[in-house]
């Protein structure tokens, strides 16, 4: 869950890789509640 939460708030994957905005706009998941972001998971 940790790593859900990280990737989907900072768009930071556990091997380190830096997710693109433009490529996967985790800017949005990252603007849900971390409710909305635990039921996903
Ligand atoms: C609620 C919506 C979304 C969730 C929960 C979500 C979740 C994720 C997660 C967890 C990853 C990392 C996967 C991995 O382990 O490599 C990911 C990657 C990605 N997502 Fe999303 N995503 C969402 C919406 C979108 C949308 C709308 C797009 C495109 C329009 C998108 C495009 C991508 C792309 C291209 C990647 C790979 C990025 C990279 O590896 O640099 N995602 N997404």
């Amino acid at each position: 869950m940790e790593d859900w939460e990280r990737a989907l708030t900072e768009g930071v994957l556990p091997d380190g890789h830096e997710m693109r905005l433009e490529h996967m706009p985790w800017n949005v998941t990252a603007a849900m509640t971390e409710l909305e972001r635990e039921v996903m998971w």
